[in-house]
């Protein structure tokens, strides 16, 4: 499959503006097939983007959520509220290990959380420049793996898609060359062969997001190992999703 397109809107769009979006895209999308569109949407447009999503072929995503089921976490969402309105969640986006000090060990978590209630996970991984230039890519990626996914079994494994992100390809405009995402694909898929099994890592979906935009995602998606891709920025204005989506 190398067709899994998931727009990451981050903390843009109130309400208007997403509605107009959401008309735009579901006019599109009427005539697409074999290709899985789906919408990480913040918090706050969950209920109002999945009501208007509805019979359409397009699927909600939460952008983050906690890994309690419920109590005095202010400010905090569950999966059973996600489960409301999405099938999907993203945990562990680079921001949220960033911004809010997200560990390996807190998206695990959040990961087995999501689990127990059947939502869909798309899984972050990837190395920071710094990493990067110390030849630490790999290592930074096979740990963020097995932590991340410590506990999963085979069954678990199959509702997790993993986003392959490179820190210093988000939000800059120097998106990995097809080759180097290649690369950690293919390594990325050889792990979970390695921990689960052969059908599972040839099934698994493994997207690629760091400044994909229409101009180089035929290119990135061209590549054996990359299944789809995660625009954030390139998802903000409905044209340029669109053309992605054509790629
Ligand atoms: P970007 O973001 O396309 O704006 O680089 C991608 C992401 O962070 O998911």
């Amino acid at each position: 499959m190398n067709n899994f397109i998931v727009g990451n809107w981050k903390m843009n769009k109130n309400r208007e503006e997403a509605i107009n979006y959401i008309e735009d895209l579901k006019l599109f999308s009427k005539d697409i097939k074999d290709t899985k569109i789906v919408l990480a949407v913040p918090f706050t447009l969950l209920e109002s983007v999945s009501k208007s999503l509805n019979g359409s072929k397009i699927d909600v995503c939460a952008q983050n959520m906690f890994y309690e089921e419920k109590g005095a976490y202010t400010g905090e969402i569950s999966p059973a509220m996600i489960k409301d309105f999405a099938k999907y969640v993203i945990i562990g986006h680079s921001e949220r290990r960033k911004y809010f000090n997200e560990t390996n060990e807190i998206i695990n978590k959040k990961i087995r959380a999501a689990l127990k209630h059947d939502l869909k996970i798309i899984f972050c991984i990837g190395e920071t420049l710094d990493q990067r230039n110390n030849n630490e890519t790999k290592s930074t990626i096979e740990t963020q793996l097995r932590e991340g996914l410590n506990g999963l079994n085979h069954e678990n494994i199959k509702n997790v898609i993993i986003a392959y992100e490179p820190v210093w390809a988000i939000g800059t405009g120097n998106t990995a060359t097809s080759k180097q995402a290649q690369e950690v694909h293919e390594f990325i898929r050889q792990l979970i062969n390695d921990l689960y099994n052969a059908e599972i890592a040839s099934n698994l979906i493994i997207i690629y997001g760091g400044s994909v935009n229409p101009n180089n995602a035929n290119e990135i998606l061209s590549m054996k190992d990359i299944n789809g891709c995660l625009p954030g920025g390139a998802s903000l204005d409905p044209s340029s999703f669109i053309k992605i989506i054509k790629c």
